[in-house]
């Protein structure tokens, strides 16, 4: 993967080339090529030996034209400005294709979690949450989980935000648990979200579930979720991944297997392997034979290095940004479609947006009807970037973001420039 790759020029270029095809200025577009505010944070930690360690830290608010921002939270150690720029953009491009009353933001911090105890993580997510405390709020930035943080981590967040304001605001963190004001079916949701595409694009391109084989990088929240979900619809699952490494069978996973193994807490293993299972790295696996990809662990995993060599000829983005600029291309000439992130990924940010009003309004939605909603609004924005595909002969990558434009930009001009 070439080093220099940068994922938030990257999401501009996309913006430039958009705005050529919808007849926009300079002006039109232009804010929503700088994210309206970055905060840097340096978080000072005590260590459980007495030691102290100060981690760096982000939340880039990247546009709040359509509402209020809205993003999840990383622990990585990879975290740097640009990729929080880049992904705080695509949150603001996904609220719109989507549809929801919400612009984008993202967080993080850098730091390899896995090397915390979980007290250092407590005291890291405490202090991260009053630093940044000031911009962040129901009325103006709600965070969520991302990679390598999740319900309990919010629960810290949203505990933290109210000692500082002195009383319970649930409204300020989605992806809660359930029982201090998280929403029923939050957790599953951008897995969800992803099975819901891929099922509408296979009724779309007319493929039956029976013959198109999946492979899933990334066997997280939103992998393993969409990955049993697909399995239950009648996909095979041949592949699956985590950072260590993935199984391939091309006979099927035995899901029942893996699930429990890795609900568990454990890494995927030799423990996963059954007859005609075999141990692939994670560079192997995306190379290996399948009709259908889900990339759905970090950004840049399909770069011009291996996008030629990729067997399926479906990918439907879980993660955010996991396929390159120069990927694109190449999949592009060799016909192979991409279901971009900010179409795929959705599920979560509509399903946050249902635990938001929620909260707001005192409420706790039964399960069936969050479920139902979400259904909805998934296929509404499939057939609105089917739609701009089919009317402007452009890639569903492209179609997305002219979906997304329009009504960023729409907005911009109702609004008008301050002052
Ligand atoms: N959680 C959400 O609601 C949500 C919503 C939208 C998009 N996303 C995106 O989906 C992706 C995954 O998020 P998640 O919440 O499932 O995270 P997670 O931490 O639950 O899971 C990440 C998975 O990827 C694996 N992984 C990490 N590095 C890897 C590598 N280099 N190669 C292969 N596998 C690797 C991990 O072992 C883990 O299985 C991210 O790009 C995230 O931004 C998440």
């Amino acid at each position: 993967m070439p080093k220099k790759y940068d994922p938030y020029q990257n999401m501009c270029d996309i913006m430039d080339e958009a705005a050529s095809f919808l007849g926009y200025a300079k002006r039109d577009y232009e804010p929503l090529k700088h994210p309206e505010r970055e905060l840097v944070v340096a978080i000072p930690v005590e260590m459980d030996d007495g030691t102290l360690e100060v981690f760096q830290g982000y939340r880039i608010q990247h546009s709040s034209v359509r509402g209020p921002c809205k993003g999840g939270i990383r622990f990585h150690q990879d975290v740097d400005l640009n990729e929080m720029r880049a992904l705080a953009g695509w949150m603001s491009l996904k609220s719109a294709v989507v549809n929801i009353p919400y612009g984008g933001a993202k967080g993080g911090v850098t730091v390899d979690p896995s090397k915390l105890s979980r007290n250092e993580l407590r005291r890291l997510t405490r202090r991260y949450t009053a630093m940044i405390s000031p911009i962040i709020g129901p009325e103006r930035d709600i965070p969520a989980p991302d990679v390598n943080t999740n319900a309990e981590i919010m629960g810290w967040l949203m505990d933290t935000y109210s000692m500082l304001k002195g009383y319970t605001i649930p409204g300020v963190v989605t992806g809660k648990p359930v029982q201090i004001g998280g929403s029923l079916g939050r957790q599953e949701a951008t897995g969800r979200g992803v099975m819901l595409t891929v099922v509408d694009y296979v009724n779309y391109a007319k493929i039956e579930p029976a013959t198109c084989p999946i492979i899933v990088q990334g066997a997280g929240n939103v992998g393993l979720t969409a990955a049993l979900l697909l399995k239950e619809k009648g996909f095979p699952i041949v592949g699956l991944s985590d950072v260590t490494g993935g199984v391939y069978n091309p006979a099927g996973l035995d899901m029942e297997r893996a699930e429990k193994h890795i609900k568990g807490g454990n890494m995927i293993d030799t423990a996963i392997l059954h007859g005609g299972t075999k141990r692939v790295t994670n560079e192997e696996l995306l190379e290996l034979d399948c009709e259908l990809l889900i990339p759905a662990a970090l950004e840049n995993q399909i770069h011009e290095g291996n996008a030629g060599k990729i067997k399926a000829t479906v990918i439907v983005e879980g993660a955010n940004g996991p396929t390159t600029k120069a990927a694109d291309q190449i999949l592009q000439d060799r016909k192979i479609v991409v279901v971009p992130d900010i179409l795929a990924n959705a599920g979560g940010v509509v399903v946050s947006y249902f635990e938001w009003i929620q909260n707001l309004d005192h409420l706790s939605w039964e399960l069936e009807r969050v479920n139902q909603m979400l259904a909805d609004i998934m296929h509404k924005a499939f057939i609105d970037v089917i739609s701009q595909m089919n009317q402007r002969n452009v890639t569903m990558r492209m179609a997305a973001y002219l979906v997304a434009m329009e009504r960023l930009v729409e907005a911009t001009k109702l609004r008008g420039i301050f002052p």
